[in-house]
């Protein structure tokens, strides 16, 4: 594998792991806040960022050495300002680090890194939007309206309602879905 597809693999395992953790942290406060589907939300979307850690970790499977972790996404205080870091991470990857990450990997013809950026690219767009969502609702004191939120265990795709025959990003059936109910 290239050298700065390598690195940028590893640097997205290490902040969707960190991302995975720190939405857990946040729906633990969330439901001492009394906001259940806030914390619902939450915690699927972090079985989601799962998916993609554990995606990009698979396409790194051959490679060895470690990684020096930095980075931000830290703070812990109310759930509307913990939506607020969530949101802030989820945009810096939909418009920063997966488009350029993509890029170095397209450039260098890393297909199976291609595919990994991509599943998750998508994906971190919908949760900024169901994030975005919940952060209105909360901040006038209410809990969202949130139905299931389902999880493709394949890619980390991320859709609230039922799930679909067949994932729009990765093409796994239904049964690939885990639902947040
Ligand atoms: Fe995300
Ligand atoms: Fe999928």
């Amino acid at each position: 594998m290239r050298a700065m597809t390598e690195m940028n693999l590893k640097s997205a395992f290490a902040g969707e792991s960190q991302a995975r953790n720190r939405y857990d942290i946040y729906a633990e406060k969330a439901e001492k806040e009394g906001f259940p589907n806030v914390a619902r939300l939450f915690r699927a979307i972090a079985y989601a960022e799962h998916m993609h850690a554990k995606s990009h970790f698979r396409v790194l499977r051959e490679v060895e050495g470690g990684l020096t972790v930095a980075g931000g996404g830290f703070g812990f205080k109310s759930t509307s300002d913990n939506l607020a870091v969530a949101i802030e991470g989820e945009t810096f990857e939909i418009e920063e680090m997966y488009p350029s990450y993509l890029k170095v990997a397209e450039e260098q013809d890393e297909k199976g890194a291609v595919r990994s950026f991509n599943w998750a690219l998508e994906a971190e767009k919908i949760h900024q939007e169901l994030y975005t969502k919940a952060k209105e609702v909360v901040d006038g004191g209410n809990d969202v309206d949130l139905g299931p939120v389902q999880i493709c265990e394949i890619c980390g795709w991320t859709v609230e309602g039922e799930a679909p025959d067949e994932c729009p990003l990765c093409k796994a059936k239904k049964n690939a879905f885990r639902t947040f109910e």
